[in-house]
């Protein structure tokens, strides 16, 4: 698989003083390049994982490449199938804080940019409030999902252009396809609304309580929740969903699965999204009693799902033995 991982986004809004408040004090980012124009945000030792330009700019999806000539290659591969491969400028690479990117559009119209050669910070990550920190490293920044006008288009060009490989879909209460490009059960979905757009980004922490303390601070800062917390049956996070100054919903969460992309069988989702929790303001009337239906169902049957241990994640200062994270064990 030529693609390793989600390794920048780009959103917009109109308020750039919102998202440096909203970015450093309830989701912990570290805001690393400010000017009147763009912000830049780190969530571990590179240079930026998030930008924000101020304005209404189309977002943009960095993925990440291993080097020079895999870059070549998906340019060629890409121009081979009529896709119109345009090569970002020294200025331009430099805005993204990486040596080389190439852009094009998915069928959607959304811009997508493969790079190589991300820049390392000088000093070390320093998070916006008190949290361990980001799970992050060859497991990209999280996931994108994205809204999708021709679904059936998006998936041959994610899955046969871009190599993604599917995790799992669903067709009820939504119909969507998980995408994955390493060990993350998924990097990238595609939801069939026939609106093209971001539905939402994922940041995963870390510690768990991680979550709850942003959890709180969302309450009391008068956010958006636009889903509360919950559980995830395919990839298993535990997480609840705050509306950014994007108007881009910002899954935060805990627990992700790892999957071994070699091996992996892709199935349906008969038992929904969410094992529990979730309650989505995003959806219908209709599609949230579908939804809440199928959780409720879920907790009649004991739908559970073992957590998912994180090596080395435990606070380093706190003893192991007495700050238990899960009990249980990573499963594939
Ligand atoms: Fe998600």
């Amino acid at each position: 698989m030529t693609l390793l991982s989600l390794g920048y986004v780009g959103l917009s809004a109109p308020d750039l003083s919102e998202w440096a408040d909203f970015g450093r004090n309830l989701l912990g980012l570290e805001l690393a390049d400010a000017s009147t124009e763009t912000l830049a945000f780190r969530m571990d030792d590179r240079r930026a994982r998030l930008h924000v330009a101020a304005g209404d700019a189309a977002p943009h999806f960095g993925w990440e490449v291993a080097d020079a000539s895999a870059l070549d290659a998906m340019a060629a591969r890409l121009e081979a199938r009529r896709v119109a491969v345009h090569r970002a400028d020294a200025g331009l690479a430099a805005r993204r804080c990486v040596r080389e990117m190439i852009w094009f559009l998915d069928p959607d119209g959304n811009r997508v940019e493969l790079f190589h050669g991300a820049e390392i910070a000088a000093a070390p990550f320093a998070p916006g409030r008190n949290i361990a920190g980001f799970r992050t490293g060859a497991l990209g920044l999280g996931h994108a999902v994205l809204t999708c006008v021709d679904l059936p288009a998006q998936l041959r060009f994610y899955t046969e252009m871009l190599g993604f490989g599917v995790s799992d879909y669903c067709f009820s209460p939504f119909t969507a396809y998980f995408l994955h490009v390493n060990p993350r059960h998924h990097s990238l979905a595609l939801v069939g609304t026939g609106v093209t757009g971001v539905h939402h980004l994922m940041m995963e922490l870390q510690q768990f309580d991680d979550v709850g303390h942003g959890y709180d601070l969302a309450f009391d800062r008068g956010e958006d929740i636009g889903v509360t917390l919950g559980r995830h049956s395919n990839d298993y996070m535990t997480s609840f969903y705050v509306r950014t100054p994007s108007n881009v919903l910002l899954e935060y969460g805990w627990g992700g699965r790892i999957i071994d992309p070699a091996r992996w069988q892709a199935e349906e989702l008969t038992v929904g999204p969410s094992i529990w929790g979730h309650e989505r303001s995003w959806l219908s009337d209709e599609g949230r009693a579908v939804a809440r239906a199928m959780r409720v169902r879920n907790a009649a049957e004991g739908l559970r799902r073992p957590l998912q241990y994180l090596p080395g994640a435990a606070v380093p200062s706190v003893p192991q033995a007495s700050t238990p994270q899960v009990e249980s064990s990573i499963t594939a």
